[in-house]
């Protein structure tokens, strides 16, 4: 009877051995043909070296970030908006004067300037400033009205204007430098380009007379004024 007992204890012990073995190896069968499956299945595309996913903007990290990319992108878009708006008054005013000509060109590069940041907001799903129907009428009038006082007037204006405008995208590079300068290339190269830019409207503008204008220092020092509250209105805005 123990005998018995013993063979059949001994019989299930091979049994539960040998099940086990089996399912061990059926799992392992099963994992391996898988994955086989996995890899033939997903064709691994490899990026061309240097590539991002991105065009201007990185993913952002958290939400520190998105808001800080948010808000430059918001005002750096709002300012060239403003500085079209800008030009457009001066032009209504001086277009057909031997100023034109300057004037127009320093506005076609301020329409480039706004096409790409319009690109960038769309792309980055970032809404424009709410003000920009304001800037629109502001920016139209300061360039008009200053432009009544003639070409030396527009000058100033311009003088001004792309003084706070380079101010302005020089506290960015700064900012972006001491964050990740590897991390927002692209973004850096735009607005350095666009710096330079709007620092040869502001030559332009002194080499043609701004400082000839009397009360230039008053006008110069209240148009930057504005300038500074609708930066600091069109980041939060
Ligand atoms: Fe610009
Ligand atoms: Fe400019």
């Amino acid at each position: 009877m123990h005998r018995l007992a013993r063979a059949s204890e001994q019989g299930c012990a091979d049994y539960s051995f040998t099940a086990m073995q089996k399912a061990t190896h059926a799992g392992l069968h099963a994992f391996g043909s898988l994955t086989v499956r996995q890899i033939l299945k997903h064709k691994v595309r490899p990026l061309p070296v240097n590539s991002r996913c991105y065009s201007v903007i990185p993913p952002s990290l958290d939400s520190d970030e998105k808001n800080m990319l948010e808000m430059m992108l918001r005002v750096d878009h709002a300012g060239e908006y403003g500085a079209n708006r800008i030009y457009a008054g001066q032009m209504a005013v001086l277009g057909r004067s031997q100023a034109g000509p300057l004037i127009q060109e320093m506005w076609d590069q301020e329409k480039k300037h706004l096409a790409r940041f319009n690109e960038i907001l769309a792309e980055n799903r970032v809404r424009p400033t709410a003000l920009l129907p304001l800037w629109n009428l502001a920016g139209f009038v300061l360039g008009a009205s200053t432009a009544l006082l003639g070409k030396e007037g527009a000058m100033a204006c311009t003088v001004a204007v792309e003084e706070s405008i380079t101010e302005h995208y020089n506290s960015q590079i700064r900012a972006l430098m001491e964050k990740d300068p590897e991390r927002y290339t692209e973004l850096l190269q735009i607005i350095k380009e666009f710096r330079d830019d709007e620092m040869e409207h502001h030559d332009t503008g002194l080499a043609h007379d701004a400082e000839t204008l009397p009360g230039y220092w008053l006008l110069k020092t209240s148009i930057q004024l504005g300038c500074k509250a609708a930066i600091s209105i069109s980041q939060r805005i």
